[in-house]
């Protein structure tokens, strides 16, 4: 596989970064990625968008123009001759010469930018029905930067997977925030509700073009905060991310939804996502 380093196309085995990069040893770094559906890059300038905004929060410097980084992932396509996958760009602070708290000189340390690819055929025709347990939603507050603090969402999956699920649902001040590396919705009654955007939850690409094709379907969408009992008690649950576009959930914390089989709504949307990204 070759991957992108920097400025620099490499294969795999020769491309590194520094010991004292700030992504390593800081998690100070903020990721994107985006899925590839015959070869084709789904919602790239969401992506783009959202990369911009997550390095202006923490105040760093955007250090390759969106034209150049879909360059970038146009040809980590092509050269690793992905037709259904993903690509993943990591941009960190930089590499200092010391372990420091303190942010480097932006004139002096420039942010590390990687980019690879996944290949994963079969992608979009996989629909797995997903079980999955609630927990404790205890990241830190500004989960709307798409920041590579991933610890505890990984330690939920293997919290679900030890538990014979699938995926976490992450629980704050009573009401569902996300899934571990997903926005996440229920279905009551034909209506579609999902919690609203804010600092708490990533604002996913999938969940606004997902919303925007319910939108256009007719179907009913209401943003508000749910519980997991709520959910529960459901018609349907599904879940969206660049990864899985539209995942049904037909089982939360050991009880069944509805006849316990994907629901219809979470069908549709599935393939009307898929339909209009390919
Ligand atoms: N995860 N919420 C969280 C916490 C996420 O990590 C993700 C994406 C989403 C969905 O966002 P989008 O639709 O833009 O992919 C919501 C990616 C896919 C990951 O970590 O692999």
């Amino acid at each position: 596989r070759t991957v992108y380093v920097n400025g620099e196309y490499l294969p795999e085995t020769e491309a590194s970064v520094s010991i004292f990069d700030r992504g390593f040893l800081f998690a100070d770094a903020v990721y994107e990625v985006t899925s590839v559906l015959n070869g084709k890059l789904i919602d790239f300038e969401g992506h783009a968008v959202r990369l911009a905004r997550s390095l202006n929060e923490l105040g760093m410097e955007n250090p390759i123009s969106k034209e150049d980084l879909l360059e970038v992932h146009r040809e980590l396509v092509r050269v690793n001759e992905i037709d259904e996958g993903l690509v993943y760009l990591q941009i960190s602070r930089g590499a200092d010469s010391d372990r420091d708290f303190v942010f480097p000189d932006p004139e002096k340390v420039k942010p590390t930018v990687v980019l690879f690819t996944q290949n994963k055929p079969g992608l979009a025709a996989t629909v797995k029905p997903m079980k999955v347990i609630s927990i404790d939603d205890i990241r830190w507050g500004r989960r709307d930067i798409k920041t590579v603090q991933l610890l505890y969402p990984s330690m939920g999956k293997m919290m679900a997977k030890a538990a014979g699920a699938d995926d976490a649902w992450l629980i704050e001040d009573g009401f569902v925030t996300e899934g571990t590396s997903n926005n996440v919705y229920i279905v009551k009654d034909g209506k579609i509700i999902t919690r609203g955007l804010s600092n708490d939850i990533l604002h996913g690409i999938t969940r606004a073009a997902v919303l925007r094709f319910a939108e256009e379907a007719q179907m009913e969408i209401e943003e508000r905060n749910f519980t997991i009992e709520e959910a529960q008690n459901a018609d349907e649950a599904f879940f969206t991310s660049a990864s899985a576009f539209v995942m049904p959930v037909v089982e939360i914390d050991g009880k069944a939804l509805g006849n316990g089989a994907p629901g219809n709504v979470a069908l549709r949307l599935r393939e009307i996502y898929l339909d209009e990204s390919l």
